[in-house]
């Protein structure tokens, strides 16, 4: 792959603006400096350093973000700052999209590629891929509440019940539940439908695997035996 089709592809510009920058002597492997940007380099596994800082070659992104509160996912947000500008710029110039949306006060786990079939896979309504969440509730949870989620409620514009599964309450006023699909608002009025208000919403699995360790606003690419965990086949191309 020519170079500047390479730091192209990465998130680092327009194809000139790359060229530049090769030109530049901002590129270097190993060390070395290439600054010819028609030179063909073979990407597989590549290390490379522009302006000193390290990147891997990836053909595509798997992210995994903490979302704090207050960020839209969006990718033209209206009144909160976007998901977008938690990332380094290269990530969010490459086309790193958010696979489905929380709101703006729903902290947690939120998955983002610039891979169309995984983004397609994870948000696919027929796929059923699980959600896991623990809401806090205003009032105090009790057992009838958490039978009608799990026998299903109806929400307005809805034709059938929506049912969670595994749902319990961790302490008296939170309710852990996994839901398969994505309505607009879903947790919030499946609960608010079952004689409670949600307060506060985490995301904490997606399709089984768990948010993991990080701080809220942080995030990271995800391990090759995470991505292979979830509901997804990833293209047998270089990855
Ligand atoms: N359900 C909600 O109500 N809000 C979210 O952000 C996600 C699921």
């Amino acid at each position: 792959m020519e170079l500047e089709r390479l730091l192209q592809s990465q998130g680092f510009g327009s194809r000139k603006m790359c060229r530049k920058l090769i030109q530049s002597g901002a590129f270097a492997i190993d060390g070395v400096v290439h600054d010819n940007p028609r030179e063909s380099i073979d990407p597989t596994g590549l290390q490379f350093t522009l302006d000193g800082e390290t990147w891997d070659y990836r053909e595509h992104v798997y992210l995994l973000l903490n979302k704090p509160e207050g960020f839209e996912c969006s990718t033209s947000p209206t009144h909160h700052e976007g998901v977008h500008s938690l990332l380094p710029l290269p990530l969010a110039v490459r086309g790193v999209q958010p696979a489905g949306r929380l709101d703006q006060d729903t902290t947690g786990m939120l998955l983002l590629s610039d891979d169309g079939p995984f983004l397609h896979a994870m948000m696919s309504p027929r796929r059923h891929v699980p959600k896991r969440y623990v809401a806090t509730t205003k009032h105090p949870v009790t057992e009838e509440m958490l039978q009608a989620l799990r026998n299903g409620v109806l929400l307005r514009d809805e034709t059938e019940p929506l049912a969670a599964t595994d749902v319990m309450s961790p302490s008296p006023h939170e309710i852990a539940l996994t839901i398969t699909q994505g309505k607009y608002h879903q947790v919030k009025r499946m609960v608010a439908a079952a004689g409670n208000r949600v307060e506060g919403l985490v995301r904490t699995a997606i399709g089984g695997l768990p948010m993991g360790n990080l701080e809220l606003g942080e995030w990271r690419y995800l391990s090759p035996d995470e991505l292979l965990s979830l509901p997804y086949e990833v293209p047998q191309t270089g990855k």
